[in-house]
């Protein structure tokens, strides 16, 4: 994999973002020169900022709702705000970036004759029937609810990708991201992991949607980059959709009692209504990421638990 990219110009859109900095920053290890691309929206400098000093790293500052025109050998589309807080602040640019911004992305690697890869994401599935969700699910989304300008721009940004493949035989590679953690993630903007680590560190009430029994597979931020690297590095016929998550499912009640037992907190367990359209269970089916990229994951949730709260109790003291 080290030789796949040593010496390639890789562009990241969205790269100033909780994933796309892990992906820049392994990038880099493995010998790439990296061109991070991000509008800010959801980026900060300050997950790059450790990077400035790295001569094989450049940080450009644009909308990928526009046309961009850079010289790059690979692609990984991972711009778009992710968290159901930041979409639904302006849900129409949330589907702009998914899907003007796709088709601007897989022009230039049209130009370019160069690999893509997107983030997509488990919520294509919606609130599933089948579980765990196989590639072959074609999903249960409502196309009009406060989810759809995530759900509906990111199936219609796979559409685009497999259309320009079959049209333009563009190489693309499409990997369906299932819930991901880790450091870096923004203390505030909704995610059930973030919220409950910080609620546990400031001792404040750990908020739990209804009973708190729907369950959720979280994937270590690692992991997943090991992931995405891997994919992208797959003959041409590969291309997806794979599933990247970590098949162990949890209960809200049981991530946020382990966090409670983590932290130390002091935390009580409070309820609140379910948000319309939270899908009950979300499990990924790995099958075909363990075949074709011999990829699992190798950090449980404990340990990675443990990672993310450390990075938090700095962060918050910050
Ligand atoms: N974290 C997860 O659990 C998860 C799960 C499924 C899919 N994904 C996908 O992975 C990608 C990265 O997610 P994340 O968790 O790092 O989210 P994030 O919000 O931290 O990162 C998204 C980045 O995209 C940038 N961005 C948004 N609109 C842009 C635009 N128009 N032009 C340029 N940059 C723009 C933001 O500023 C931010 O830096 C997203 O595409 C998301 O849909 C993430």
């Amino acid at each position: 994999m080290k030789n796949w990219f040593a010496g390639k110009r890789i562009l990241v859109t969205g790269g100033a973002g909780f994933l796309g900095s892990h992906l820049c920053e392994k990038l880099l290890e493995s010998g790439a020169e990296v061109l991070c691309v991000d509008n800010y929206f959801t980026g900060r400098r300050s997950n790059i900022e450790h990077l400035f000093k790295n001569p094989h790293f450049e940080a450009m500052r644009h909308d990928i709702t526009f046309p961009l025109y850079v010289e790059v050998d690979a692609i990984f589309n991972f711009a778009c705000p992710a968290s159901p807080v930041h979409y639904q602040h302006d849900p129409v640019a949330t589907t702009k970036v998914s899907v003007i911004g796709a088709i601007n992305m897989l022009g230039l690697a049209k130009r370019l004759n160069a690999p893509i890869l997107q983030a997509s994401t488990s919520e294509v599935y919606g609130d599933p029937s089948v579980h765990p969700q196989p590639e072959e699910y074609w999903g249960n989304v409502n196309p009009i609810g406060p989810r759809a300008c995530y759900d509906e721009g990111k199936r219609c940004a796979e559409t685009l990708f497999f259309d320009y493949h079959r049209q333009h035989d563009l190489k693309i590679k499409v990997m369906r991201i299932f819930n991901t953690y880790g450091p870096r993630m923004m203390a505030n903007d909704g995610r059930v992991v973030s919220n409950f680590i910080v609620q546990a560190i400031e001792n404040q009430p750990i908020t739990v949607f209804g009973e708190g029994q729907q369950t959720r597979s979280f994937c270590f931020v690692d992991d997943l980059i090991d992931g995405a690297l891997r994919l992208m590095t797959t003959p041409d016929d590969v291309t997806g959709p794979i599933n990247i998550g970590n098949p162990n499912e949890f209960t809200m009640m049981q991530l946020a009692q382990t966090i409670i037992r983590i932290t130390g907190s002091k935390s009580k367990i409070v309820h609140m209504p379910l948000p319309q359209d939270d899908p009950r269970q979300r499990q990924p089916d790995i099958e075909k990421a363990t075949a074709l990229l011999k990829w699992s994951p190798t950090i449980q949730l404990e340990e990675g638990l443990k990672r993310t709260i450390q990075y938090f109790e700095g962060a918050l003291k910050k």
